[in-house]
């Protein structure tokens, strides 16, 4: 798709790679910017075609709500993620239950409430799911955040068909760590979010349905194409 002159929304956009898509969108030269959060306050000064918009993605009136303020997006990328389990067996039910809620049913739930608006997108529109390399196959450090996030790339691949009908392309944005708040805990190389956004926006522009926007994910997404079992065994041994 045209980046230049496209009314992008970004979910997630008051820090980490929200904040660096926003930025990276207005570089292209999107006309305009929707930037969510859920505590517009905490958006940085973004400039005139940077317009703020509150909601979780959570709660279905806020969506809604937002729904009604935003009617001229071509462009949602759905990037709000959590990261509240980890290991699934010592996880608790509602730190799972937490990043399934965020991670898959408010991404569903903001695709579905969107879907009236990208319909009439002039020229088709496009949604954009920010998932991870642990969407296909399980970091088992981050074993429920990898479930949520795997749950989260069967859906895109159920709506894909579906929205494709409607004159909408759905894509998957697939990276490796990001250098921000979600896995500072977590000693590994990463790659900085501007660099990550700048990659997914270059796979969003070229169209790519599986988006591997960072050397590390480019690296593993050619393992993954080898051999998901290969993968799969990488990741169990990181
Ligand atoms: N960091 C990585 O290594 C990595 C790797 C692969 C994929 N990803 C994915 O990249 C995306 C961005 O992650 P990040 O690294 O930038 O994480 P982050 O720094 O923790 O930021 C997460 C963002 O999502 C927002 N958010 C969370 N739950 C929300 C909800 N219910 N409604 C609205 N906004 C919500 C947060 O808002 P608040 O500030 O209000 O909490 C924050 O803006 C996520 O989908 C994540 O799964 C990250």
């Amino acid at each position: 798709m045209k980046l230049e002159g496209s009314v992008a929304l970004v979910t997630g956009a008051n820090r980490g790679l929200g904040k660096a898509l926003v930025a990276a969108l207005v570089e292209a030269g999107a006309a305009k910017v929707y930037a969510a959060s859920r505590d517009t306050k905490k958006l940085p000064a973004n400039g005139p075609r940077v317009v703020p918009l509150a909601f979780d993605t959570t709660k279905p009136e806020q969506i809604t709500a937002a729904v009604k303020k935003a009617g001229d997006v071509t462009l949602l990328i759905n990037n709000a993620g959590a990261l509240t389990s980890y290991n699934v067996l010592a996880s608790s039910q509602a730190d799972l239950d937490a990043d399934f809620r965020t991670n898959v049913h408010g991404t569903l739930a903001v695709i579905r409430a969107f879907l009236p608006v990208l319909e009439r997108a002039p020229g088709g529109a496009t949604v954009v799911n920010v998932l991870s390399l642990t969407s296909l196959a399980s970091f088992p450090a981050l074993g429920g955040y990898s479930a949520s996030k795997a749950a989260a790339y069967s859906v895109t691949q159920a709506l894909r068909p579906e929205l494709k009908a409607k004159r909408i392309e759905l894509l998957a944005v697939l990276p490796g760590p990001i250098d921000t708040d979600m896995v500072k805990a977590l000693p590994m190389p990463k790659t900085s979010p501007a660099d990550t956004a700048r990659g997914a926006l270059a796979g969003i522009a070229r169209g790519d349905e599986e988006i591997f926007p960072d050397p590390m994910a480019q690296q593993m997404g050619a393992l993954w194409n080898k051999s998901h079992k290969e993968f799969e065994r990488a990741f169990a041994n990181f």
